[in-house]
């Protein structure tokens, strides 16, 4: 897709409709696109941000499509492959353009890319390049997830390109965002991506504060024509805030672990609490992750499986903490047959998470009476922790 979005601004969208995993690890039910941005001023032409090296060649027919004969600047927002990847085949086909980036993301370039020292222009923060009639800033947002990511701005039309900041893994027809449509695909990504960086994301999102902003344009997904929609979003997701809600990611082998998730999300509901289950053996980690953004409390229940958690479980707190959610309670249901080191191992599983452990339910096989008895006592604690919070009236 090719759209022009300003004067001499054009938009280039790979959509990769039916890619479905992404660094062999995060589904993409909406698939995704690699958005690449044409500025031409009146002596030079920039690109900002290239393609996966699976859609290079697309990229390269559509500068055809264009008339665009040659390059002087390659703008590279972030080293990821995703957006770097084409880099080389472009200088080929480009023997005159330069690669703009930061120090760190040049050193990533010719680690990963083998982009020769002599190709690159090195920017730093505030710095700026004249195309003629239109200028690019570059601004260092480091941890938008990888150490060296920067974002451009476009002054004279007030287009900030943001590469992942803010971007979506949604390939869609439309090049403008819808709102009802984008939410979850940003909320999404931002889980995934964003979340274990919420404090530099902070601090990024305050730094754009006293920019004017008409438009932002990521590198994935749709543009925001109303940057408010998504920047507010943002503000939202990094915030302390945290919304009434357990989210209980389980694996349950004979139905012990299932029958008490069973009664602690009915004693959980009944105190008023939103409960969001996850049976992690089918889990979409994306949802889990999402859910992730907002959930006061996490609780993982698991039976024991050769002295430990089953593994989906620990799968499910690796994640937790590897993400550093918001969370301000985490606690365990755990079923066991003949003893094991389950709540050791989960607690040393989620050291990064800054969460009170409200006292777990430990029970030996199938619950019986005096154990559904401990669940609703979990579950009165978690109501009471809410309401201290402040988050359950
Ligand atoms: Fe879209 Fe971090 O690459």
């Amino acid at each position: 897709m090719i759209a022009k979005i300003d004067e001499n601004v054009y938009f280039i969208g790979m959509m990769h409709w039916d890619r479905r995993l992404f660094d062999d690890l995060i589904p993409l039910p909406d698939g995704t696109s690699y958005n690449s941005y044409l500025v031409k001023g009146s002596e030079k032409t920039a690109l900002i941000d290239t393609a996966d090296p699976e859609k290079i060649d697309e990229l390269m027919e559509k500068l055809d499509e264009m008339g665009i004969k040659s390059i002087d600047y390659i703008i590279a927002n972030h080293a990821e492959q995703d957006h770097s990847g084409g880099i080389p085949m472009l200088l080929e086909k480009y023997p005159m353009a330069k690669v703009v980036t930061n120090e760190k993301c040049k050193g990533f370039l010719k680690d990963l890319l083998l982009v020769p020292d002599e190709k690159f222009v090195v920017v730093d923060e505030n710095d700026e390049i004249s195309l003629g009639g239109k200028t690019l800033q570059f601004i260092m947002a480091p941890w938008v997830h990888w150490p060296e990511t920067m974002l451009t701005y476009l002054k004279e039309d007030k287009i900030l390109f943001t590469c992942d900041f803010f971007g979506s893994h949604l390939a869609t027809s439309r090049i403008y965002a819808d709102e009802n449509d984008v939410y979850k695909p940003a909320k999404r990504y931002y889980a995934e991506i964003m979340m274990p960086f919420r404090n530099k994301i902070r601090h990024h999102l305050e730094k754009l504060e006293s920019m004017e902003i008409k438009m932002i344009a990521p590198s994935h997904g749709p543009i925001y024509r109303e940057p408010k929609f998504i920047m507010d979003a943002y503000r939202d997701w990094v915030s302390d805030d945290v919304k009434n809600e357990v989210i209980i990611a389980y694996v349950s082998m004979h139905g012990s672990v299932k029958k008490m998730v069973e009664y602690l999300t009915d004693a959980l509901i009944e105190r008023g609490i939103d409960v969001i289950p996850f049976n992690l053996t089918v889990t979409d980690i994306g949802e889990l992750a999402m859910a992730m953004v907002d959930a006061a409390t996490i609780i993982i229940a698991t039976p024991m499986v050769l002295a430990g958690m089953h593994p989906s479980a620990v799968y499910a707190a690796y994640l937790a903490n590897a993400f550093r959610p918001k969370t301000k309670f985490v606690s365990l249901l755990i079923s066991y047959g003949w003893g094991g080191r389950a709540m050791e191992q989960a607690k040393s599983l989620l050291s990064n998470l800054k969460a009170e452990l409200i006292e777990p339910v430990m029970i030996k096989g199938y619950p019986k009476e005096s154990d559904f008895e401990a669940i609703k006592g979990l579950a009165e604690k978690v109501a009471e922790k809410h309401r201290e919070a402040g988050i359950l009236k």
